[in-house]
């Protein structure tokens, strides 16, 4: 059984196509996707429209959702470019995605944890803004009666796998489309990779249990920062050209 996990992809239409291709180039036809497709300031109707022609088992992320919770004229940051190319085709989509997910009677899938959209399951932050591993029993408390191996998450936008005392796995396959962001809860704070490439994950399991393959994909990153700096998100050109936060 061997499958991709894709995350955040955040409306970034041109790292959604690099993936994909890089997922069929390993002839892998089964996707799993984490959430947070749409918000962004980049092509959120194109790639609305991608992912719904792709069909793949998709969770809903916390800006999915505010997509579809906000009030039109008071729609977040990260939501307002998305919202105005998206169609009522899109949102009846997002209004469609469950809130978590049971792939092939195998695998948990979830936006961020089992329980909130907006909690990071595998990172803690400080009050002075460090972003740090979440100690391993914070982690377990979350996965309390998540009875599979394989445990999927995104969220945090960082790649990580960790292994709980009894061998479950949580795989964060990091995000196809933003790759540094900052954030201002719990406490002011950046996310950032070190790289402006595309992320995602191959999960298969072997005789030795689930294995992660975290893969990072090129694509043309500055015509995706370009963009961004056109619709007046210089922060998002930034982390899209470097990977980090200016
Ligand atoms: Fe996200």
């Amino acid at each position: 059984m061997r499958f991709a996990a894709i995350a955040d992809v955040h409306g970034n239409h041109l790292a959604l196509e690099a993936v994909l291709a890089d997922i069929a180039a390993q002839r892998i036809t089964e996707i799993v996707n984490l959430g947070d497709c749409l918000s962004g300031p980049l092509e959120a109707g194109k790639t609305a429209d991608l992912l719904m022609a792709l069909n793949a088992m998709t969770v809903r992320g916390n800006h999915d959702r505010y997509l579809i919770d906000s009030a039109e004229d008071a729609m977040p940051s990260w939501e307002r470019h998305a919202y105005s190319q998206l169609s009522a085709r899109h949102l009846d989509w997002l209004r469609g995605l469950p809130f978590s997910a049971v792939y092939r009677d195998a695998v948990y899938l979830c936006h961020a944890t089992p329980e909130h959209d907006e909690t990071y399951w595998l990172e803690a932050v400080s009050p002075d803004g460090h972003v740090f591993l979440k100690p391993l029993e914070e982690i377990e408390a979350m996965a309390n009666g998540i009875d599979f191996p394989l445990i999927l998450c995104g969220h945090s936008h960082i790649p990580r796998v960790v292994r709980l005392g009894d061998n479950r796995l949580i795989v964060n396959p990091g995000s196809v489309g933003c790759p540094a962001y900052s954030d201002d809860t719990p406490y002011d704070h950046k996310v950032e990779t070190g790289h402006p490439l595309a992320s995602y994950c191959v999960l298969e399991k072997s005789a030795a249990g689930w294995m992660p393959s975290f893969r990072t994909v090129a694509y043309d990153h500055m015509a995706m920062s370009r963009l961004a700096e056109e619709n007046a998100r210089p922060d998002w050109a930034g982390a899209l050209a470097t990977g980090s936060v200016r």
